[in-house]
């Protein structure tokens, strides 16, 4: 008797196939920034009036702030690219393991949690692909604001003791310009009784997007965008109508696709001084770049070997170190790139490997060797811009590229394929082949 085993079931991840080799032409817009509207949201919860945001991505993270936020009381109500958020009515200062799990900007609901209720309870958001991603300093500085914080199975408690529950200004020297403990210290000491001062605080244009809002909201705030902000505490904070910033990390994104593909590409709207170090380093590699109404149009050719290092802002930033390595995979000449902000974010590597790329990598330390051509092979994105770097890789390769791992490219870039088809890309999302 002969055993027949049943036939496998192939299992097809969702990815999207890239038929590599096409020049981009024509002008793609960027979408407002997904770090700012994340934080931009949570600050919500420190009026009781509505705040209305504009130019909101279309984001799977963003949909998932709005039902933590609803969970603890906010009402939500979104159209299109504009959210309205009214903290009226908040019930809760805990909002539900579930779905913080599921999102790490959720971490953000404890700065102004704690202003506003004098208690937050949060659960620790764990680490990620790209590294262990801790909240020390966000901790540090809400106890130097004054709040009582206490880490047990995985969930920080925080309560402000005292009858009136309202934390008082402190001084705070951040040990490393982290965006996340910069961001919800601003929240916190905003509502805060006096002047808190918040040193060595993270310059990325977030931050000050976000003292933009909280000014916008009747807060007093000075030094965003500097190493040194300084708060004075108000009583309370009304409603506002605030527009994101336009995603420099997609503007980034966006101008290397039109660079790896060596075209004529108008990306828009873009903010040059938020991308100053990534401009610099395409100009180094022989793009031409030029502004032209809100926009920023890129022409390249031939594009050489450049050196990077990740810093915080203003330096290169660590979101677009594997999307730039994947133009550099094909640029003429040996380049060196140094991750220095997470300690796992070269990952991408592997997979620019599997297509042609020549990299040796050696600790932080990635060393590139431009190739002619890439070659499309199926790839995995195993972090949120590692898979851009995979579609950007794509995009220049010959024949086809299947990129898996959407769940992570969704999760920062809205509509991406359909954008870059609209400029001239082929790219085909499968969802299920059957
Ligand atoms: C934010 C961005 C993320 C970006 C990162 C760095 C959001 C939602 N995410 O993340 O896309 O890659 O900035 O630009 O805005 N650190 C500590 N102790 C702490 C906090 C941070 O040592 O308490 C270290 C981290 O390990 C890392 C560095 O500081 O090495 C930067 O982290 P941070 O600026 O906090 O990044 P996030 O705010 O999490």
């Amino acid at each position: 008797m002969t055993l027949l085993a049943a036939p496998a079931k192939t299992v097809v991840q969702p990815r999207l196939e890239i038929t590599g080799g096409k020049r981009l032409s024509g002008e793609i817009k960027v979408n407002g920034a997904k770090n700012s509207a994340l934080v931009l949201m949570a600050a919500c919860l420190l009026t009781r009036e509505t705040l209305r945001l504009r130019n909101v991505p279309r984001l799977t993270d963003i949909a998932a702030m709005g039902e933590i936020l609803a969970a603890l009381g906010v009402q939500v109500v979104r159209g299109g690219e504009i959210i309205d958020l009214d903290g009226d009515n908040i019930t809760q200062a805990a909002p539900p393991y579930e779905l913080v799990n599921t999102l790490r900007a959720s971490f953000f609901c404890i700065g102004p949690l704690l202003a506003r209720m004098g208690m937050a309870q949060v659960p620790l958001p764990g680490g990620c692909q790209i590294g262990s991603r801790p909240v020390v300093e966000h901790v540090r500085g809400l106890k130097a604001l004054g709040a009582q914080v206490t880490i047990d199975h995985g969930v920080v408690t925080a309560v402000v003791p005292g009858r009136r529950r309202r934390l008082t200004g402190g001084q705070i020297h951040l040990d490393c310009p982290s965006v996340g403990a910069t961001e919800t210290l601003m929240m916190a000491a905003v509502l805060a009784e006096g002047e808190t001062t918040i040193e060595n605080a993270a310059q990325e244009p977030e931050v000050v997007d976000l003292a933009n809002l909280l000014i916008a909201m009747g807060g007093r705030i000075r030094g965003a965008g500097t190493p040194s902000i300084v708060i004075d505490g108000v009583d309370q904070l009304h409603g506002a109508d605030y527009a994101v910033i336009p995603d420099r990390i997609e503007a980034g994104t966006l101008l290397l696709a039109g660079a790896i593909t060596r075209s004529d590409l108008l990306v828009t709207p873009v903010i040059p001084e938020h991308l100053k170090a990534v401009l610099t380093k395409l100009e180094d590699a022989g793009c031409h770049l030029q502004v032209e109404g809100k926009g920023l149009r890129i022409r390249a050719d031939a594009v050489r070997a450049v050196d990077l290092r990740t810093q915080p802002f203003p330096g290169f930033p660590t979101d677009l170190q594997a999307p730039f390595m994947g133009l550099l995979a094909t640029a003429q000449g040996t380049s060196m790139v140094v991750e220095n902000i997470f300690e796992n974010r070269l990952q991408h590597v592997a997979e620019l490997q599997r297509m042609g790329a020549s990299i040796r990598l050696q600790g932080n330390t990635a060393c590139i060797e431009g190739v002619a051509r890439l070659s499309g092979a199926p790839v995995q994105g195993t972090d949120l811009r590692a898979s851009a770097a995979m579609v950007l890789a794509g995009l220049a390769a010959e024949g086809i590229t299947s990129v898996m791992g959407l769940e992570f490219l969704d999760r920062g870039y809205a509509a991406l394929e359909e954008r870059l088809n609209g400029v001239g890309a082929s790219i085909r999302r499968v969802v299920d082949p059957h």
